[in-house]
C-alpha cells in the first residue's frame, strides 16, 4: 500500500513537473523570463494560480500587439471619405412619424434589449469605483449616473408598455462593487429580473521592452479589453443566448457616461429597420475639430470611426465645399445592431489598439514601483472597429443639446459642471413641452 502511495506521488510530481516545464518553454520562447523567476519563488498556492493564468494568455497574439506598437498607424493607403447622414431636424414630419411607428413597433413587442458597457473606472474624473457609481450634481440632491439611466429606461417602459431587458457590462475589477451598488439601491426602482451583470475580457499590460507587468497579488497584471470586447463577451457570458430566448431583434450598445443618452430612440430604430441595415447609429456635429471625439468616415467603402486619439491633424481640421469639417459627424456611443449582427462580430476578431499609459507593478526585487510616467501598453478593441464589417450603416445626426452631455474630466469640457447644465436644460425644455 506505501509502496503503491509513494508511486502515485511521483507520477502526480512528473506531471506537474512536466506542466511546469511546458509553461517555462512558452515564457522562454516570449522572452518572458521574469515571470519564469516568480515562478520559481511563488509558493503554493500562488503557483498554481499564476500556472492557471498564463495557461489563458494568447503569448503570440501579445507579442503581436507589443510588435505592432512600433509601426506607424497607416491611413495613407486606404480611401477615406465622409459619410452619409440623415439629420433628425430636417425630416419631414411624415417621414418621422414613419419611422417612429416601425421603431414603437420592435419596442413594444419586446423585440429590443439595451447594453450599457460599464468596464471603465471614473478615473479621469477623480472617482475611485465604477463610473456609474459616479454622482452628477444636478437638482441639488444629486443623481447617480447608474440612476439617470435607469430613469431614462424607466421612462421608455412606460412609455411603450414593455420592460426592455438591459444588460450592463461590466470589468473584472469593477463587477462586484457595481453589483453591491445596484442591489443597495435597489436598481433604482428597475424590475431586477430584467437587470443582468457581465464581465468584460481583459489582456496583459506589457512594457516598452514586452515584458509582461506583475501585479501587486503576484500574478500578471491584465487590464479590460475596451469596449470593443462587448460583442465576444455577450456570447461567452449566455448573454447573447439569453437574448434569442427572449426573441430580442435590436440591441442598443451605448456608454455609462452621457447623461442625456436616448436608448430607446424610436426614429433611429425606425430608420434603421427602413433601410434595411444591420447598424445604426447616431451622431452629433463636432463642436470643433479638436474635440475628443471619433469621427465617421468611410474607409474602402466600409463605415468607420476613426477615434479622437488616431485622427491625423489634417483630417481634423479638412473643410467641405460647404464650410463645414469634412469629418464631423461625432460618434457619441449610442449605436444599434441587430441581433445578427452581434452573432457575426461576436466571432470575428477586433483589432487592438494601443495606450501608452503609467501603470504601477512590482519589480524583480518584490518592490512596487509607481511610474510617475507612462511605461506600458494597454491594448484595447473599440466598439465602432465592428462597423467595417458591415457595407452600409445608417446614421442618424440628433443635436447636441437633445442627444449628448457627456461626463469625462473632472474640470473643464465634458466634466460634470458641463453635464449638469446639459441636463438640467434638457429637461426644463421637456417639461416645458
Ligand atoms: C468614447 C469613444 C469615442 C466617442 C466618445 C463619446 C471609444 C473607443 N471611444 O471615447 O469615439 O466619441 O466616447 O463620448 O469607444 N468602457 C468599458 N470597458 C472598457 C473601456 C470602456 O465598458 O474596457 C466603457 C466606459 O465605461 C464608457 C465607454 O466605454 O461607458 C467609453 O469609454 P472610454 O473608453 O473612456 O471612451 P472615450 O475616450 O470617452
Amino acid at each position: 500500500c506505501s509502496w503503491l502511495y509513494s508511486f502515485n506521488t511521483l507520477k502526480g510530481m512528473n506531471n506537474m513537473d512536466k506542466k511546469i516545464q511546458d509553461v517555462v518553454d512558452v515564457l522562454k520562447e516570449y522572452n518572458q523570463e521574469h515571470i519564469i523567476n516568480l515562478l520559481n519563488k511563488l509558493e503554493e498556492p500562488k503557483k498554481q494560480e499564476l500556472l492557471e493564468q498564463i495557461n489563458k494568455i494568447d503569448f503570440h497574439q501579445i507579442m503581436e500587439l507589443y510588435d505592432n506598437t512600433k509601426k506607424e498607424i497607416e491611413i495613407k493607403e486606404n480611401v477615406i471619405e465622409s459619410i452619409p447622414y440623415y439629420d433628425k431636424e430636417k425630416l419631414t414630419k411624415e417621414q418621422k412619424n414613419e419611422f417612429d411607428t416601425i421603431g414603437e413597433e420592435i419596442i413594444k413587442s419586446g423585440k429590443y434589449a439595451v447594453v450599457t458597457m460599464a468596464g471603465g473606472q471614473g478615473t479621469r474624473l477623480g472617482h475611485t469605483g465604477p463610473k456609474g457609481t459616479f454622482k452628477l450634481d444636478v437638482y441639488g440632491k444629486g443623481k447617480y449616473l447608474f440612476e439617470i439611466l435607469a430613469e431614462n429606461l424607466k421612462d421608455a417602459n412606460k412609455k411603450y408598455n414593455t420592460i426592455i431587458p438591459w444588460y450592463i457590462m461590466t470589468s473584472k475589477e469593477n463587477n462586484d462593487q457595481t453589483q453591491e451598488f445596484l442591489e443597495k439601491n435597489n436598481y433604482f426602482g428597475y424590475d431586477k429580473n430584467s437587470v443582468m451583470l457581465f464581465e468584460q475580457g481583459e489582456l496583459p499590460l506589457v512594457d516598452t521592452e514586452g515584458k509582461m507587468l506583475i501585479s501587486k497579488d503576484l500574478k500578471i497584471k491584465e487590464a479590460s479589453d475596451g469596449n470593443g470586447g462587448v460583442f465576444s463577451s455577450l456570447r461567452t457570458s449566455g448573454m447573447l443566448a439569453d437574448m434569442k430566448e427572449r426573441g430580442i431583434k435590436w440591441v442598443f450598445i451605448g456608454g455609462v457616461d452621457n447623461a442625456i443618452l436616448k436608448m430607446a430612440d424610436v426614429t433611429l430604430l425606425g430608420m434603421a429597420i427602413d433601410k434595411n441595415v444591420q447598424i445604426a447609429s447616431k451622431s452629433v456635429v463636432k463642436a470643433n475639430p479638436h474635440e475628443r471625439v471619433g469621427v465617421f468616415c468611410k474607409m474602402n467603402g466600409h463605415p468607420k470611426v476613426i477615434e479622437y486619439s488616431e485622427l491625423p491633424e489634417k483630417m481634423a481640421e479638412e473643410i467641405d465645399e460647404n464650410g463645414e469639417l469634412r469629418y464631423g459627424e461625432s460618434h457619441i456611443m449610442c449605436n444599434l445592431f441587430t441581433i445578427e449582427a452581434i452573432e457575426k462580430i461576436s466571432k470575428e476578431p477586433l483589432i487592438y489598439h494601443s495606450a501608452f499609459k503609467k501603470n504601477s507593478y512590482i519589480d524583480e526585487n518584490g518592490k512596487e514601483i509607481v511610474p510617475d510616467s507612462p511605461n506600458s501598453y494597454k491594448f484595447e478593441a473599440f466598439i465602432f472597429d465592428s462597423f467595417e464589417l458591415f457595407d452600409d450603416i445608417a446614421i442618424l445626426r440628433g443635436k447636441r443639446e437633445d442627444d449628448f452631455a457627456p461626463v469625462k474630466n473632472k474640470e473643464g469640457v465634458d466634466s460634470p459642471k458641463t453635464a449638469k447644465e446639459l441636463y438640467e436644460k434638457y429637461w426644463e425644455r421637456q417639461n416645458q413641452k
